[in-house]
């Protein structure tokens, strides 16, 4: 299977949706972008303009390729308009019941050849494909790394019935976009958070057992393993919610104690810091 990409649908216009929207725009694609929220939506279409137009004055791209970029952009509210994509991401919530019943309706609304992919952190594509009635192999998962228009890599998860067309498809359009591809089997948690979420988690046990403050862990990190952010203020840039539901995903499905998320950062989840989205997390954003 060749696909010859022009339209790509993305559902979900959070700060990973929008930053997929944006990687298919100055990639040449008609980008349709989905959120039921209609905030939710102008606030992607703004962030989406801003950080085109920030391209432009870098010197990146022209101008013209910006303002054609933006008019290839389609916002909606109804999953419908998506009828004609090459292939659909969601980056919607992170629950298995919620986007079971997303790829039903994709499954429902889509092309009988288009490639339905998730960004899940975590969660099995296998049993994501499971509820679909087409046949299962085109379903995969595309997991881009937070902000997608900086961040080198994207991660590409074959279920137990992905065929190697759709891998292979789906890898030209990550590349297409810049991004160095990685495979994963369809294992918690795949290759990224499988080893990068117990870090951040014990890095969590560090504060809580007192091992140092919040500033030395993150800098011992930094400067130690010459990490770009540390561990909590990472924690904090995903969403602790974020980390908590990766933990509990590699905890179900991998069976072992030492994925418990740990019970500061539970707590934190509770309190409701969930992070820089919320202004509030281990570090406060005001
Ligand atoms: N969209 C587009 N561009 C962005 C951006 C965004 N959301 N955020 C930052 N940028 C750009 C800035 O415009 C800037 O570009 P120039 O250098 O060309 O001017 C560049 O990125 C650097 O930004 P800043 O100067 O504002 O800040 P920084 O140097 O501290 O970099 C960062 C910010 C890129 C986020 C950097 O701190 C970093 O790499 N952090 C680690 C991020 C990371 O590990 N992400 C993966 C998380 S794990 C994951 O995503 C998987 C999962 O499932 C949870």
């Amino acid at each position: 299977m060749t696909v010859e990409f022009e339209a790509i649908g993305v559902v979900g216009g959070g700060q990973m949706g929008s930053g997929i929207a944006q990687l298919g725009l100055v990639h040449g694609l008609r980008v349709y972008l989905l959120d039921s929220d209609a905030q939710a939506l102008a606030r992607a279409s703004k962030s989406i303009s801003m950080s085109i137009q920030r391209l432009v004055s870098k010197g990146n791209i022209s101008e013209a390729d910006a303002s054609a970029a933006l008019q290839r952009l389609h916002c909606t509210s109804k999953l419908e308009e998506m009828k004609d994509c090459d292939l659909i991401v969601e980056a919607i919530v992170e629950s298995e019941e919620i986007k079971k019943k997303l790829f039903i309706e994709l499954d429902r609304i889509s092309k009988a050849s288009a490639i339905l992919a998730s960004n899940t952190s975590s969660i099995s594509i296998t049993r994501l494909a499971s509820a679909t009635n087409r046949p299962a192999q085109v379903v995969i998962g595309m997991h881009f790394m937070n902000p997608p228009p900086i961040m080198k890599l994207v991660e590409i998860i074959q279920g137990a019935q992905t065929s190697d067309e759709t891998f292979l498809a789906t890898k030209a359009l990550a590349q297409r976009f810049g991004k160095t591809v990685i495979c994963s089997q369809d294992y918690s948690g795949f290759i990224v958070n499988r080893i990068l979420m117990p870090m951040i988690n014990e890095a969590f046990y560090a504060l809580y057992t007192g091992v140092a403050t919040k500033e030395d862990i993150d800098t011992g990190m930094k400067l130690g393993t010459n990490h770009p952010m540390g561990p909590l203020e990472l924690a904090d840039f995903i969403g602790l919610d974020v980390c908590v539901s990766i933990m509990r995903v590699l905890q179900a499905g991998l069976g072992d104690a030492k994925y418990i998320p740990c019970p500061l950062l539970v707590q934190y989840v509770d309190a409701g810091r969930l992070g820089r989205k919320q202004g509030l997390g281990v570090y406060s954003y005001h």
